[in-house]
């Protein structure tokens, strides 16, 4: 598997690509790669000459230092994992690599899309996310670049920044990868114990339940049955709500499309989802 660890090394061999007129797909990771990242990986390597992973655990995202302290890492078991793909090559950088003194960064205005959901619990997490994404979008220049749709506000920036900075990259939304139990999966889930693996399943199972009850129940009931599913379960929920696809505002009544997007803790472990819930009536 070839590693690149310097942006000296990146910058050449995007030149080399450049010259034999490569396209290129990008999957940026902050590593503990598992089936839904491969999912992701495999997406971008049939439909790209050659493939970029980036393996770089972002500091700046963290809004919680035990968070970050405990985050999973392990860099060539990831590598390994990736070796079955021939046509991936990996950057893992460390900060000063990633984040040199020198680099300029103009920081984007992240709106109202960043008050909501995630914006409130986690203040500054996608200022963190949008500075990483846009120093290596700005270095890899890849053609497309793939995101899994479990991180569904985070995919929404995604969509801004690449307008906002004006990079011209296709990104790709990706469906989420869940266990054969439903569990998405998550680098965060090999944090949970047996007994709250268990436990964190009550979070799909909120969501099917509302997925199957879009106009047969008032929005707010069935709401409120999702929220009992999950705190029944021994699970925090930090919120549930109802939104609408593009604006991400909560909906007070049904649309014909929506996404319920959830975070809940499971003992210590912060577990986020959602589901599109589309009405069949
Ligand atoms: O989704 C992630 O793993 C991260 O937020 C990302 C996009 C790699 C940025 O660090």
């Amino acid at each position: 598997m070839k590693t690149f660890v310097t942006r000296k090394e990146m910058i050449q061999w995007r030149q080399q690509m450049a010259t034999e007129q490569k396209q290129i797909g990008f999957v940026p990771t902050m590593g503990a790669l598992h089936q839904g990242h491969l999912s992701l990986v495999k997406n971008a390597s049939q439909e790209n000459d050659v493939v970029l992973v980036s393996i770089f655990v972002n500091t700046k995202q963290f809004n919680q230092s035990t968070d970050l302290q405990s985050y999973p890492r392990m860099l060539s078991a990831d590598i390994d994992l990736l070796c079955p793909f021939q046509n991936v090559y990996v950057f893992a950088p460390d900060e000063a690599e990633m984040y040199p003194a020198d680099l300029e960064f103009d920081p984007m205005p992240l709106g109202r899309i960043g008050e909501l959901l995630e914006g409130v619990h986690r203040p500054g997490h996608f200022e963190g996310v949008v500075h990483v994404v846009h120093h290596l979008f700005a270095l890899v220049r890849p053609h497309s670049a793939y995101f899994g749709q479990k991180d569904f506000q985070q995919l929404a920036i995604i969509r801004q920044l690449n307008r906002y900075y004006k990079f011209g990259i296709e990104i790709i939304g990706c469906q989420t990868i869940r266990e054969p139990d439903g569990l998405a999966m998550s680098s965060r889930n090999l944090k949970l114990n047996p007994s709250d693996r268990q436990k964190a399943l009550a979070i799909y199972r909120a969501l099917s339940h509302l997925k199957q009850h879009v106009k047969q129940k008032e929005l707010h009931q069935a709401k409120a049955e999702a929220v009992h599913i999950i705190e029944n379960a021994g699970l925090q929920i930090e919120y549930l709500d109802i939104v609408d696809p593009i604006t991400l505002e909560s909906c007070a009544s049904w649309q014909t499309s929506q996404v319920c997007c959830v975070a809940a803790f499971c003992a210590d472990v912060r577990l986020i989802d959602n589901m599109l819930c589309e009405s069949v009536l």
